[in-house]
Parts: C-alpha cells; sequence; structure tokens
C-alpha cells in the first residue's frame, strides 16, 4: 500500500492531485476526484465570456462587476464541491499581477469555511501559482487553518516559496498542460533537484498519467502526482466531450511532429493542442517578438477563443485546448475513480516486480 506524507496532511487515501485547470470549472471534476481517494481541485475562474479575459484590463466598473461574478461562482463552486465530495480538496489562486481580485476571493473563501463545519473538514489547502509567494497577504491561509502549497517550476522559484513558509510545493515541468515556465525544465530534471534542495514536501506533475509515473516520481523522492490533462479525458470532467476527443485523437492526428504547441499566453508561454487556434496564435506570439503587434493584440486573440472549446460550442478546431505531452499516452476515457485505482494497482505491481528483479 502506497501511502506517503502527503496522504496524511491532505487527509487523502492515495497520493494522486487533481491539477488546478482555471479559468475552467473543474468543480465536478474535483468533487469526483476527492470522491474516489484522491485530493480534488477547485480552480480560479477568469471572468465570464461576456467580459473575457481582457477584463484585467477593463474600466473599474467593468472590473468590479467581472471579480463580484469570478466571486460568486467560485465560492458557489466551494460550496458545491463541499457537498458533493466524500474527501478533502483544495482551491487555487493564480496570485499574479495581472489577478488582482485574489485577496478578496481568499477573504471570501475564508468566510465561507468560518460558517461552515462540513467546509472546514474537507477544505485542506490552497495551492497558490503563477506569482510572488511572498505578497503577505497570502499568509492568510494557515492563519485560518489551512495548508498553504504553491506551483513552481524551477528551483529557484521552489526555494523562494519554502522561504516564504509554504507548507508544501507541486512542481510542474515543461511537457505540462497550459502555462508552463519561461525556463523549459522538464519534469524528469526540475523534480529531482527541487527536492534535494528543499525540506518541504513536494509533489510532482508534468506529463504523468499512470501508475509508471507515479513511480518515477516517488523514485525522485516527491511524495505524490499532480496531473491535468489525464484528468480532462475522464467522464466526470466538465469539459466538452469533444476535448477528450481530441485528446484521444491527437497523436493519430499529428504522428509525425508533436502533438502540442506552446504559445504566448495572458500569464507566459502556454501548452496547447495544435489545431487551427493555436496554430495561429503560435504566429501571433512570432509576430509579438518581432514587435510586428502588441501584447494587446495577442489577448484578444486568445481571450476569444478561450472558452470555445471547452464549453458548449465544443469547436475544437477555432478554440483553445490547453493540455499536455501527454495526451500522446492518453487512449481511453475513464471514470476518475478508474484512473485513480489503475494508477495504485499499476504502481504496486511495479515497485513489487522491480524489488523481485533488482534484489
Ligand atoms: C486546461 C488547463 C488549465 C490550466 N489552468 C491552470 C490554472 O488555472 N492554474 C494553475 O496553476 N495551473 C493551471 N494549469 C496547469 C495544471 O495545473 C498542471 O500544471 C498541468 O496540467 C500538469 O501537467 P499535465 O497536464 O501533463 O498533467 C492548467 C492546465 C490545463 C491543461
Amino acid at each position: 500500500m502506497i501511502r506517503t506524507k502527503i496522504c496524511d496532511m491532505l487527509e487523502i487515501e492515495y497520493p494522486i492531485i487533481q491539477a488546478a485547470m482555471g479559468p475552467f470549472d473543474t468543480k465536478e471534476l474535483a468533487a469526483a476526484v476527492a470522491t474516489a481517494g484522491g485530493f480534488g481541485m477547485v480552480s480560479h475562474p477568469a471572468p465570464a465570456p461576456e467580459y473575457g479575459i481582457l477584463a484585467i484590463i477593463a474600466d473599474e466598473e467593468t472590473r468590479i462587476k467581472a471579480f463580484n461574478d469570478v466571486k460568486n461562482r467560485m465560492m458557489g463552486a466551494v460550496r458545491e464541491v463541499g457537498r458533493k465530495a466524500k474527501g478533502s480538496f483544495g482551491v487555487n489562486f493564480r496570485v499574479a499581477p495581472e489577478q488582482p481580485d485574489v485577496p478578496m476571493l481568499l477573504d471570501a473563501l475564508i468566510e465561507e469555511r468560518e460558517k461552515d463545519p462540513n467546509l472546514q473538514k474537507k477544505l485542506k489547502m490552497v495551492l497558490c501559482s503563477a506569482g510572488d509567494p511572498t505578497q503577505p497577504h497570502l499568509k492568510k491561509i494557515q492563519e485560518a487553518g489551512m495548508l498553504r502549497f504553491q506551483t513552481v517550476p524551477s528551483v529557484y522559484h521552489a526555494k523562494k516559496a519554502e522561504k516564504s513558509g509554504v507548507d508544501g510545493l507541486i512542481v510542474t515541468g515543461y511537457e505540462a498542460g497550459g502555462h508552463v515556465a519561461y525556463e523549459p525544465y522538464h519534469t524528469f530534471v526540475v523534480v529531482p533537484e527541487v527536492v534535494q534542495q528543499v525540506n518541504v514536501p513536494v509533489v510532482g506533475g508534468g506529463g504523468v498519467c499512470d501508475g509508471k509515473g507515479l513511480v518515477a516520481m516517488l523514485a525522485f523522492g516527491a511524495q505524490g502526482i499532480y496531473m491535468g490533462t489525464r484528468f480532462i479525458v475522464t467522464k466526470e470532467c466538465e469539459f466538452n466531450d469533444k476535448v477528450k476527443q481530441a485528446i484521444i485523437d491527437s497523436s493519430k492526428k499529428y504522428p509525425k511532429e508533436a502533438t502540442t504547441i506552446v504559445t504566448q499566453g495572458v500569464y507566459g508561454p502556454l501548452r496547447h493542442l495544435k489545431n487551427k487556434y493555436s496554430l495561429r496564435l503560435y504566429e501571433l506570439t512570432q509576430m509579438l517578438k518581432n514587435e510586428e503587434i502588441t501584447m494587446q493584440d495577442v489577448w484578444a486573440f486568445e481571450s476569444e477563443g478561450t472558452y470555445r472549446a471547452k464549453g458548449p460550442e465544443g469547436n475544437i478546431e477555432d478554440g483553445a485546448i490547453w493540455a499536455g505531452q501527454v495526451s500522446l499516452r492518453i487512449h481511453k476515457l475513464m471514470t476518475c475513480k478508474e484512473v485513480i485505482d489503475s494508477i495504485m494497482q499499476e504502481a504496486e505491481a511495479i515497485l513489487k516486480d522491480l524489488a523481485k528483479k533488482y534484489t
């Protein structure tokens, strides 16, 4: 039976954490993962499509409306997951300068948790990402009785987060889906090095989808795995079914080339599945580098396509499909319980087999 420090800290059965996948809803997914013995994660929404990503640079009145909408949707998601999940879960905040809504959201979250004993039992951790872990208001997370984790892509960021007093780190490499680091360190390199250089528990991700990945992370000294793309391709994930199928089909569609591509995104480099939209965004990224267009042009294009694929429209050619390189290894739609159980069974079998063969 594989039980690690992270299982005790987060009060979960298995060392498997569902990755944050904002700005999209992951309520159903978080509840299903938490019920299947893993750790579910409520994602940080973006302003609703009518405001778009560009709400962060809109006039004050629009910004306030957009942020109140984000707060209501996020707190609604927290209450819903609290009701549905059998196990524990967390909440992600992207603490980037482009995300000035975080202090308000954090206060709302703490208030929500304080008035609900069920949430006090289940809502264990806030995962901060995409920004500075030393921002003073983030201390409120631990003062309110929750654990504070930070996602980091490098040893430098890991040490900075550790110094700021985090309880644990999620370390993800460049093969991950969604936003990735400017410095392309891969999971195979960055996870073991961070483990060696910090004293807080580390969970590794980016490219993990099965029991082999869990064993690899344990060998690197990590306490568990963090998975986004694998959990998209589950029956419970609320992303459009066409997106799930596009991930399964991606390796057939581009058999001779990479299935994913990194473009400029609002928060930096962003890994997508290849399609018409991401190839155009890639072109715009190159034009931005050559100073032929501005960052706002890129954001406008990105904003338009963000919800087109994952939302009800399901337009998988003209919309963004953020997904990791591990798409290459995902061939089947499963339930969250099937994913988690198969990972645990495979990892345990590998560990036994390795011990037999090599000791
Ligand atoms: C659709 C999608 C949305 C994401 N949104 C966020 C986010 O809001 N906050 C965050 O910290 N990371 C986000 N990420 C990154 C994931 O949390 C995680 O690092 C990544 O999925 C791990 O790599 P994998 O996809 O290979 O499992 C997102 C990833 C995907 C695929």
